[in-house]
This record gives structure tokens, sequence and C-alpha cells, in this order.
């Protein structure tokens, strides 16, 4: 029997307690991110507590007219210089992510008010389009992974790239930012840096989700664009990305398709990005884009950054007001939470603040000569024999444009120019030419006015030179390089002249190179340094080589020297055409589009520009879509690039003649000239016209060689699924492959000739099936092939 007295203590004991519970419970740790289920965590959470998470913690310059953050006491940045934080809830164990660009490398402040002692450089790397250049996936995993590590060592959780927007016009401002003209160059760039970066256990943010092609009033600007080119063009690159390497993250972009900005579309983020394509990670804002917070937390916007007290204002007013729903709210701080658990702040990660500069730089060089295009070699004018006296030419060899400005720009610790890249590599440069352009560059720099925040520094004129010094030069040295210098960044797109095209300077400069050094029976070559294509065709038979080194990152001075020199024997193929004319552009009469006069302001800052739409009336015949289907001759088409030396492509072999639901295609490539070299290897698909218009020929797969040695080969396989060949067809919003006679060639470029095969597609396929989404108000009137 139970002892009286132990009773009496076991009943007082069960009140004392009973009593206590209550303080207890309330004094006990709510639930922790990490510990309890992010629902109870979610559960936890007051409404403010929520949409704090949802809304970043603000921009930190101060710019008049920017709208208020959130807070009105701003925390102290943890990294200097990042691009944006969002809020920590620290009473739930949830963290502060920061988030910095962009795609070329870290941009963070390198130095830390006060701090004289510490520096945070980060490595400049080479721009987007030279890594697409390469048609390397696997030499962009690895400048991604060196990216990520100083993503890692920084402190930093998310990194704001790949950048991936089509190349839609050469004039485009970010166009450096972005990879090609070609969705699956871009796509599989794309997906190939992620997979590199996010192996450091770091973020991405793909972006700008999408159809943002051009700088004009970018935050008010209307892309008005049929179905067919979205699927295809605009939206099939972030598929691929998504598909192949899920990124944490995706930006959506500052304008609006169709009429509804994209932040604000249900349709694009969810229906599309999520239900279609798997998406898993969050949205956020591009910074201060859109103009409707609640719609964007409706349309799976989840993050509105930087972030301002507005926004905040108007969600939670939303949700008192029951207009936004706790479900919708709730999903998305779901959302977030998932990406925070990953990230290392969460992990209270130890980071270094050391990354290996050093190592990353020696990435970074290689990346840049495996990118380098060589468009012309005449009568083998390179690579030069060394030693030689080489007379050099240009502001940008001596100022080298190692990448684009704004947010796409890393604060690097140093740029190699060419001619401290030539002088490393053993060749001689006359020194009066050095001083002489130095102190040209120094004074012009001096004069210029200092540009507005972000915004890039107006370019200095040429440095013109009397004929008869340059005279000299042809007899003093052996060979003349000249380096043509372009630049552009965000804010503003890129005009024809002076900048597509060569000044009058500039040409007459080459001329005067190219008379002086020819009558010498000496040779003359030009750098293209630039962040887009240019023309040539007033000016290339004046020349025996041009090299299209692009703005080849910090090491770019020693990378143009290793190909100049035949160090590394080229191998980059061009990821954009090079149009002998801009009017032969096909969208040059519609970029950037127009304003609309009159209409009223959707946003209100600083940076807002006006209301504007441009619409996209070349429909799907974007690039090298067009000029081969309408017959227009580049200057140097799609995929072109030159070696030293030459390969063969031996007969496409497929595993089928019949497709069914797959073929493999194999070819052999050989070198058979006289150096060691890789070659890019491109597939290309001619389908039939039945229903559906097509372009002549599509990439629709690529590869490149190992180092094939002289008379080496080498057997390159593809395998093609019915979804790489098929089509949008809008009419019932699926992706099609039409029965019929297809063409599958392979060769080095869109302009062929290739080899080829015929296949045949027995019956009509239908691949993926979807729904009327993102529509255009009207038809838009595309141009079509005869
Ligand atoms: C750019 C984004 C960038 C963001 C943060 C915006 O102006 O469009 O690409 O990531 O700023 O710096």
């Amino acid at each position: 029997m139970f002892p009286r007295h132990l009773a009496r203590y076991f009943a007082t004991a069960a009140l004392v307690l009973a009593l206590v519970q209550v303080p207890l419970a309330q004094n006990s740790q709510p639930p922790q991110l990490g510990k309890s289920s992010i629902k109870e965590v979610v559960a936890a959470m007051t409404t403010e507590e929520k949409v704090k998470l949802l809304v970043g913690m603000g921009f930190n310059f101060n710019i008049p007219g920017l709208p208020s953050p959130p807070d009105e006491v701003q925390t102290p940045e943890r990294v200097t210089g990042a691009a944006g934080r969002t809020h920590a809830i620290s009473r739930l164990g949830i963290p502060s992510l920061t988030l910095s660009d962009g795609p070329a490398g870290v941009r963070i402040s390198p130095t830390r008010g006060g701090d004289n002692t510490k520096t945070y450089y980060a490595t400049g790397f080479p721009i987007a389009t030279l890594l697409a250049s390469s048609w390397d996936t696997d030499l962009v995993t690895r400048v991604g992974a060196a990216m990520g590590e100083e993503v890692r060592d920084y402190g930093i959780d998310v990194l704001l790239a790949p950048a991936m927007n089509i190349h839609r016009n050469p004039l485009g401002g970010r166009n450096f930012e972005y990879y090609s003209e070609d969705p699956l160059i871009a796509g599989k760039m794309a997906a190939a840096f992620v997979n590199g970066i996010q192996t450091k256990g770091v973020g991405t943010s793909i972006k700008h989700f999408a159809a943002n092609n051009q700088e004009f009033n970018r935050m008010q600007s209307n892309t008005i664009v049929s179905e067919r080119a979205l699927r295809e063009i605009y939206l099939r690159g972030f598929e691929i990305a998504i598909k192949e390497s899920q990124p944490w993250t995706v930006m959506s972009s500052y304008n609006l398709i169709n009429g509804t900005y994209t932040s604000q579309s249900r349709d694009l983020l969810t229906t599309i990005l999520r239900n279609e394509w798997g998406f898993k990670g969050l949205v956020m804002t591009d910074w201060f884009g859109g103009n409707n917070a609640v719609e964007q937390m409706r349309a799976g916007n989840e993050v509105l950054m930087p972030g301002i007290a507005d926004q905040y204002k108007a969600i939670i007013n939303a949700v008192n007001d029951g207009t936004l729903s706790k479900q919708i709210l709730d999903q998305n701080v779901e959302r977030v939470l998932n990406v925070i658990l990953q990230s290392p702040s969460f992990k209270k990660f130890n980071y270094s603040d050391k990354p290996d500069l050093t190592g990353h730089a020696q990435i970074g060089r290689e990346a840049a000569t495996e990118g380098m295009v060589l468009l012309q070699n005449n009568s083998a004018a390179l690579p030069f024999s060394s030693p030689a006296r080489v007379a050099l030419f240009g502001n940008a060899s001596y100022d080298l444009i190692a990448g684009g400005t704004g947010s796409g720009d890393v604060n690097k610790k140093y740029v190699v120019s060419l001619d401290q890249g030539l002088a490393g590599a053993g060749f001689t440069i006359d020194d009066s030419l050095t001083t002489e352009y130095a102190a040209f560059i120094k004074d012009q720099k001096a004069k210029r006015p200092k540009p507005a925040p972000f915004m890039m520094p107006a370019p200095i004129r040429e440095m013109p030179l009397e004929n008869d010094r340059v005279e000299k030069f042809a007899t003093d040295t052996d060979i003349a390089v000249f380096t043509l210098g372009r630049n552009s960044g965000e804010f503003a797109d890129r005009v024809v002249e002076n900048d597509f095209t060569v000044s009058p300077t500039e040409f007459t400069l080459i001329k005067e190179i190219s008379n002086a050094f020819h009558s010498k029976g000496k040779k003359v070559v030009v750098v293209l340094n630039v962040a887009g294509p240019v023309e040539v065709a007033s000016w290339r038979s004046l020349v025996d080589a041009i090299l299209l080194a692009w703005q080849p990152g910090q090491d770019g001075g020693n990378a143009i020297a290793d190909v100049l020199s035949g160090k590394v024997n080229p191998s980059g193929k061009l990821p954009t055409t090079f149009p002998m004319r801009y009017d032969d552009v096909p969208s040059a009469k519609t970029f950037p589009g127009r304003e609309l006069t009159g209409a009223t302001p959707l946003i209100n800052n600083p940076f807002g520009g006006k209301p504007a739409e441009v619409t996209y009336d070349e429909g799907i015949y974007v690039g090298y879509r067009y000029y081969n289907t309408f017959g227009v001759a580049p200057a140097y088409a799609f995929g072109y690039g030159l070696s030293y030396t030459t390969f063969s492509h031996g007969d496409v072999k497929l595993s089928a003649a019949k497709f069914a639901d797959k073929v493999t295609v194999s070819t052999v490539v050989t070198n058979t000239g006289k150096v060691t070299g890789k070659e890019v290897v491109e597939l290309y698909v001619s389908a039939p016209r039945k229903k559906l218009q097509k372009p002549t020929q599509e990439l629709r797969a690529f590869g490149k060689t190992r180092l094939l040695k002289p008379g080496e080969s080498e057997t390159v396989k593809f395998t093609l699924s019915a979804r790489d060949l098929a089509s949008f067809d809008p009419t019932v919003s699926s992706w099609v492959v039409e029965a019929g006679n297809y063409t599958v060639s392979v060769g080095d470029s869109a302009a062929g000739p290739n080899s080829s095969v015929k296949m045949v597609v027995p019956r009509d396929l239908v691949v993926e099936k979807s729904q009327r989404l993102l529509s255009p108000a009207q038809e838009v009137k595309e141009i079509q092939p005869k």
C-alpha cells in the first residue's frame, strides 16, 4: 500500500509543479531554426517578424530621393560593400543573409571604415561572355568553384550571379555580364557556374528573370513578346539552369513582360518557375524592382530587395485587413527559411577573410586564354615569333578594360595591362610609347567629369599619333599591336557611333599603322578589348590578325600575351554574332524601345526612368537564327573562331536514322595541323517547317575536345532527346517535335559548311504540355522568313 505521508508529499509536489508550469512554459525558449521544424518556427513568428524576413534591410548608400529602409536605425554591415541583407530574427535563431554581386567576382568594398591594416580584395575574373566563348562547361564550373570559395571566405551567403539574359542586340549595356545570343549556351554555362559555386556551400541568384535585354528605362520598360519567343529564346536558358543546377535563388528582373512586372507575375514565378520547372529556392526582386509589394508576395517573389519601409507597411496592412492570405505569407516565409537553413550564416561558418587570391588569379588567367577568339590570322601572323620588338598602340593596351562597370564590376587588387603582360612574356615594348600613353591617359581621366554613383565614367578619346612617328616605329620594331577598347555597364546601353563603330581617330590610326608596317613587310595585329561586338567590316582588311580578348579580368594582359605568344593556342568560338553593320541586326529598329510620352510613371525613385515599351518583333529570329534564315551574311558567324592549328570533322554518325525518343550523334575530330590544340564541336539541327516556321538550324548540343596533339583524334558524342529537338507551339501551349526529315550537322560555326546526316521523325511528338501563359494583349506582328 502507498504510505499516507508519501501520498501527501506527492500531492503537494504535483500542486507545486502545476503552479510553476505556466511560468516555466513562458520562460522556455521559443522554437529555434534547425532544432524545431520550419512549421513550428513559422507558427512562433509574429506577423511583423514574418514580414521583416521578406523585406530586406535596406540600401546602404546615401542617395537623395531613395525610399527609406524598413529600419530606422541601420545595423552596421558585416561585409562592407555587399549589395543587401535579410533581417535576422535572433529570438528564433534566424540569422541575416548577406548577398553580394556579381557575375565576374565578389563585389565588396576592399577596405573597411578606418581599418587600414586589412584589405578585402576579390579576384576580377573574365566577363561572362568570355567564359561562354570557351564553350567549356568544366572550365566554367572551375571558375564558379573559385568564386564560390571567395564568397564563402568573405562570409557571404549568396552571390548575385550568374546573369544570363540573352544578347538580343549588341548594344545591350549589360551584355558583358551575360553569356550568349543562344539559350542553350546561356543555360549550360549558367548551370555549370552555379554547380561550381554551390559546391562551396554558398548560394547563387540566377538573374534577371526574364526578358530584360536592355538598360533603357529599365525599371519601367514593358517587353512585348510572343509566347513562342519567350519560351524558346528568353526563358529556355533559365529553364536549363534551374533543372540542371537548382540555384538557391532567382532574381526577378526590372521589366514588365506583356504588361505585368516580372516580380508580380504569378504565371512566371509560380506556374512556370516552380510548377513546370521544379524550382525549390526563393525568388528575390532586383533592387527596388516592381511597384506592388503585395502582388509580389502573391506571385511568389518571396524577398523584396533591398527592402523599403513602404513595402513593409503595405504587406503588414494587407495581412491585417485580410487581402493577403496568411497561407501565402507563411509559405513565402517557409521558402526563405529553407534557404537560410543551408547558408553559411546559419551554420555559423567561421570564415577566414583570406581567400586564395593567388590561386584564383591563376584560374582567371587560364579561363581568359580559353575564352579568347582568334577572328583573323592571315599568313599566320600569330603567334608572334619571340623575342619580338612590339610597337604597342591604343589606349586600352596600357589601360586594359578588365571588366564592365556597375554591379558587374569587381574591386580587384590590380589589373595587368597588355604592355606589362607582353614585357613579362619576354617581348620588348617601346618605352617612349609607354610613357606617352600613360601621361595622356592620366591627363584625360583627370579632365573628365566625375560619373554619378554606379555609372560608367565617360570613355576617353583615343590618343592620336603623328604619321611620321608611326613610320619610325615601323622601322624600329618587328610587329604592331593596336588594342581597341570598349566598356559598358549598368544603367546605359551602348551606342552605334564610336562605340559599335570605330571612331575616326581609331580608323586613321589603324590605317596609318597598316600602311607603315606593311610597307616594311611587317605584320599588324588588332586586339579587341571589348564588352560586345563591334563593327569590323570597314577595317579588318587593313590588318593581318584580330584577337578578340573580350574583357579578360585582372590578369588580362598576361592572358592576352599567352595567346599572342602561342603559349596557349586559342580555342574560343563566338557565342554571339558579329554583324557586318548595326542595321543588319534583326532588332536594330526596335532596340531599346520607346518612351511612352504622357504615361503615368509606374515607379518613383531616382533610378526609376520613364514608362517605356519594346516590341520583340524579330520573334525567335535572334542572332544566328536570323542571319542564317534570312540570308544576311555576318562579319563573323556565331560559333566561329580560328586556331593556330587546323581540325577535320569526320562524318556524323547517328545511333538510328529513325528517331524514337533518343538518338546518339558522334563524330571524330582530328588535329590536322602542326600545333597542339582543342576544338569546339557544335551540333546543329534543321527541322522541317510544317505547322511551325523554324530557323534554318539551331544549336542543340556542343562539346569541346581535350588538347589534341598534331595527328591525334577524339570521338565526340552527344545524346539528343525529344525535348532537345522540340519547338514551342503556342496554339497548343506545348513543346512539340514535328514529324518529317531532320538534318543533324556537326561543325565549327553556324555558317558551315558542316558535315551532316539525315534523320526521320516518323510522327509528331508532344514532349511537354503547358498552358496559355504570359501572352501579349495583342498578337505581336513578327518578321517571317519567305
Ligand atoms: C542590378 C542587379 C544587382 C543589384 C544589387 C541591381 O541594380 O540590376 O544585377 O544584383 O543591383 O547590386
